[in-house]
């Protein structure tokens, strides 16, 4: 353990403002992720904070997202819900200013650790934003373009066909994989991008708001790879659709803002059934129930 965690840790543990708060979100955390067999990996966050330049946009979340598990992050706009997203593989660091306190562990590695590299780091942890953002390569490139970089030694062909698969898009687009990815429909370039982010093989999908501008077909079909993507990964998802969250995820963060001008805090973190049906949190139950938001 470096002396710069510690000195954290012991931080974390005098200030007895912060103390009961941290303590009671832990005690109704899931237990530390574990190894299910699979080779996907949970994370354990604990008492992260996020800043951009002085601004700190996200105070002292902790949080034990499970292996082969489907966690919905929800929230009001602005409360820090892609800022926490980003600090899970190390992509918030990239904006000019940015930067994170706190310990995020993949499985057990610190991946702030000294001497972890964000690119390795990416490469397990791999992210689908908001808005489709093919390259302007074919279907096949658009997928097998990561992988190739990362030196990948397999059967290609395979490859691109077991992300198209996985992504639920295989059997439309299997007679033009040589045709532009932008020739796509928004649906369709979205779940190109999550075949292209799967075929690096990652470990963690980190998903934004990745059907907010797709149709209800196109975002039934992302759903329905939701179910398919957790036996073999561990997913995380931000959402504004309390349904699609109460549908597709085991577990639920509550990011909130109390007073303006605040940081936002993970209000509440629990099974989604438990958020969605008897919450600990007014505020929880304010914005699940549509009251707020
Ligand atoms: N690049 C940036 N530079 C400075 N401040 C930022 C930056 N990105 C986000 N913020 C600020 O950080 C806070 C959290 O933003 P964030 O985008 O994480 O919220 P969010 O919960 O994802 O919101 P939304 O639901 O609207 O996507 C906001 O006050 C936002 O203005
Ligand atoms: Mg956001």
């Amino acid at each position: 353990m470096d002396s710069e965690k510690t000195r954290k840790e012991r931080t974390l543990s005098e200030d007895p403002e912060r103390r009961p708060e941290v303590k009671r979100l832990q005690s109704r955390q899931p237990s530390p992720p574990v190894a299910t067999g699979s080779e996907a990996q949970g994370i354990t966050i604990e008492g992260l904070s996020a800043f951009y330049g002085s601004f700190k946009a996200v105070t002292d979340a902790s949080m034990n997202i499970q292996a082969n598990k489907v966690t919905a992050l929800i929230g009001p706009s602005g409360c820090g819900k892609s800022t926490f997203l980003r600090c899970l593989n190390r992509m918030h660091e990239v904006i000019p200013g940015a930067r994170a306190e706190g310990c995020v562990r993949l499985g057990d590695q610190d991946i702030y650790a000294k001497g972890s590299d964000p690119v390795k780091i990416r490469q397990r942890v791999g992210m689908v934003f908001q808005k489709p953002n093919p390259f302007s390569k074919s279907i096949y490139e658009n997928v097998a373009w990561g992988a190739r970089i990362n030196g990948y030694r397999g059967n290609m062909d395979e490859l691109v066909e077991r992300s198209l698969r996985q992504a639920a898009i295989w059997d439309e687009v299997k007679d033009r994989l040589k045709e532009s990815g932008m020739g796509l429909s928004g649906g369709q370039q979205q779940r190109l991008c999550i075949a292209r982010t799967l075929a690096v093989e990652p470990e963690v999908i980190l998903m934004d708001e990745p059907a907010s501008a797709l149709d209800p077909v196109s975002t039934q079909k992302i759903e329905d790879t939701m179910e398919e993507l957790k036996k073999r990964y561990t997913v995380v998802i931000v959402t504004h659709n309390m349904q699609q969250a109460a549908r597709i995820s085991d577990y639920t963060g509550f990011f909130y803002i109390e007073h303006m001008g605040d940081p936002g805090r993970l209000w509440e973190f629990d099974a989604t059934d438990k958020i969605f049906s008897n919450p600990e949190r007014k505020e929880t139950e304010d914005y699940v129930t549509g009251r707020f938001g």
